[in-house]
């Protein structure tokens, strides 16, 4: 892990540090959540080999050090492996974003040859009826947990992710426990982007409020059952804003070259079929306006602790107009969050 003030340092020296590179827009899972437009939907000009080979050179050249492959769904790629080794002979920190359903003990041996630090999967409900209703695909639960084993069993850091709704909220403690018992550590997330401008659509997913403070409840008390250090554990700045990385710190090229702040985060900057990379890294209009702002939410208290208010240029961009105040989904979110940890502090200090 890169220390707080050397990411700081490095966001001001505008060092895309971590990189995120989209290899496709195929799935074989049709997750009801997803903000990936699928190529069958939407036929995408994916890069080439040589292209996605060219980029990782570029970014090697402006620095990054992380670099995250995922889709859609990556491993579809027939070129998967040659553009693992490719990342691997220049010396990045890979991490694999992927619904692992098409892992095999071959695929596994490339991974540890290339020393993946991490393989990042959505784990979406703990029972085939809640995961597979929500990617449409019967067999996709057993398929991803084969993945899993496979991976696991050769020492690959495996790390599920589950996206947090209406659909599979009951199912948490079910997939904490099965996590916990095959040693992973698991992330959970309840902030669904918006998939496209003004998205109603993915609000009737969302959990409601009384199940997102349940939510925060739940985390604070698995990250300390679990010992692990979680923002929570620190008095919110009430004044502060954080930001994340995006534009400043983080770049995305997507499946077809465009170059965006985030892979959820509609606007280009650029394309790296017409442009050097570091020309759209320096130069694009939305990551200027991004660095501005970050500037302004970083700079406002320098500051290392959690912020109470989170901003997410996403849903500022998608959903305000919305709903009163702009985007109602982030402040209703930074508003149960404070709420609970408040809460929690309170008992604490009892
Ligand atoms: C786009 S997927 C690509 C990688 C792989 N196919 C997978 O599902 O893990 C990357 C992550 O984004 C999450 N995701 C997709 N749509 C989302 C949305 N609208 N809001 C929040 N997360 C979303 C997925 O659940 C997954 O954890
Ligand atoms: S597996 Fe990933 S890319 Fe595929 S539909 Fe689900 S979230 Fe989207």
């Amino acid at each position: 892990m890169i220390p707080k003030h050397l990411i700081r340092r490095l966001s001001r020296d505008r060092v895309p540090i971590s990189a995120t590179i989209e290899l496709t827009h195929h799935c074989n899972w049709r997750c009801v959540h997803c903000f990936v437009v699928n190529a069958e939907a939407v036929p995408c000009a994916e890069l080439t080999t040589e292209e996605v080979q060219r980029v990782l050179g570029e970014l090697h050249d402006l620095g990054s050090f992380f670099l995250c492959l995922t889709g859609g769904e990556c491993l579809l790629r027939a070129d998967f492996v040659d553009i693992v080794r490719c990342a691997a002979d220049l010396g990045f920190a890979i991490s694999i974003s992927s619904n692992a359903s098409l892992v095999t003990e071959s695929l596994a041996d490339e991974l540890v040859a290339a020393h993946v630090i991490e393989f990042q999967c959505s784990l979406l409900g703990a029972t085939p009826e809640v995961h597979d209703g929500i990617t449409g695909i019967a067999g996709s639960h057993a398929a991803a947990w084969r993945g899993i084993d496979i991976l696991r069993d050769k020492g690959i850091n495996v790390f599920p992710k589950t996206p947090v709704m209406n659909r599979n909220f009951d199912d948490l403690e079910q997939i904490r426990e099965q996590t916990k018992r095959y040693g992973l550590l698991w992330m959970t997330s309840c902030l669904l982007f918006p998939r496209w401008q003004g998205d109603r659509e993915i609000a009737k997913l969302r959990i409601g409020d009384e199940q997102m403070a349940e939510l925060f409840r739940m985390q604070i008390r698995w990250s300390e059952e679990e010992n692990l250090d979680h923002d929570e554990d620190r008095v919110p700045d009430e004044e502060a804003t954080s930001q994340c990385g995006a534009g400043v710190s983080t770049v995305t090229i997507e499946a077809d070259g465009s170059v965006t702040p985030c892979q959820a985060y509609p606007t280009s900057a650029g394309n790296i079929r017409e442009a050097a990379l570091s020309e759209i890294w320096r130069q694009g209009a939305v990551f200027e306006e991004l660095r501005t702002t970050y500037d302004q939410a970083c700079t406002s208290a320098d500051y290392d602790g959690p912020g109470a208010n989170w901003l997410c240029p996403l849903f500022e961009l998608r959903e305000a107009g919305q709903g009163e105040g702009g985007a109602e989904e982030l402040l209703r979110f930074n508003r149960i969050r404070l709420s609970q940890i408040g809460e929690d502090q309170g008992s604490a200090r009892k």
